[in-house]
């Protein structure tokens, strides 16, 4: 199904935690399935509603209305409910996904969401194409610390040391151009010309956030290069407000 050189590790990194205490999770994505699922999370802290309750009832009707509103965009955050009942979401496709691709990639994120975090008060799924979360905390335009997780590519790279350099260099171009005042879309990709190969690279904010908040995450994660994919050929870190991913093959749809 495939070769050595698509598949990746998934390493979750609950916020803070040393990256020794990462825990392994699930292994071989295919570069050529396009929606492949990443990773989900349910969280433990906002504890749990019972079924049939507002809190339900809201949470179905916000994702319903996020996956109506998303696929033309690519982004929509709403909230449900009032007090206790209040529910707050997102979803957010990836910035070359077609509407098409991302409306597909809601119709499975979401059952796939509801079904996997089944009375949680909030829970967040990510896939290749699009990222679904939904909080009973009002989280928008903050920065997600709490969610994330990284991918890698298994090969290594035969010189780690100037590799990361050039993964960073051009990490760091595409935040600016992510970031630059009249991208509203916060999504950049491009690629840089190594020695003997290419790097290709994507970065992308929830659009929830502001420019400078894009940014400030968008740095924080490309710091974590050492941690998440040293010498790697490709990796990804993914978190609940941006991502990145870099490969030296290219993996941007083209429109
Ligand atoms: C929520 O539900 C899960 C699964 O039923 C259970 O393990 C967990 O202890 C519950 N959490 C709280 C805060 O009640
Ligand atoms: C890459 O390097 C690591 C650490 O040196 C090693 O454990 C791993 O087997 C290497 N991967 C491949 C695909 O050769």
């Amino acid at each position: 199904m495939s070769s050595s050189s698509s598949s990746k590790r998934i390493v979750s990194v609950p916020l803070l935690a040393l990256a020794i205490q990462l825990l392994f999770i699930h292994s071989v994505l295919s570069q050529s399935q396009n929606n492949a699922f990443l990773y989900h999370k349910c969280s433990d802290i906002e504890g749990n509603f019972t079924s049939t309750s507002p809190y339900e009832s809201n949470i179905n009707s916000l994702l319903r209305l996020l996956s109506y509103r998303v696929p033309s965009t690519g982004f929509a955050s709403s909230s449900a409910g009032n007090g206790p009942d209040n529910v707050n979401g997102l979803a957010l496709c990836r910035g070359d996904a077609s509407s098409s691709d991302c409306r597909s990639c809601l119709a499975t994120a979401i059952p796939e969401l509801r079904q996997r975090c089944p009375t949680n008060k909030a829970g967040i799924i990510w896939y290749d194409n699009c990222l679904v979360k939904y909080s009973s905390t009002k989280f928008f335009g903050k920065i997600d610390f709490e969610n994330r997780f990284y991918l890698y590519n298994v090969n290594n790279v035969t010189d780690p040391a100037s590799f990361n350099t050039q993964t960073k260099a051009l990490l760091t171009e595409l935040t600016m151009k992510a970031t630059a005042g009249d991208n509203e879309k916060l999504f950049a990709t491009g690629e840089k010309n190594l020695e003997k190969n290419k790097l290709y690279g994507l970065v992308q904010c929830t659009r929830d956030l502001r420019s400078e908040s894009c940014k400030a995450c968008l740095d924080g994660i490309i710091g974590e290069i050492p941690n998440c994919c040293d010498g790697k050929e490709g990796g990804r870190v993914v978190g609940g407000s941006c991502n990145f991913r870099y490969e030296i093959y290219p993996f941007v749809k083209i429109a």
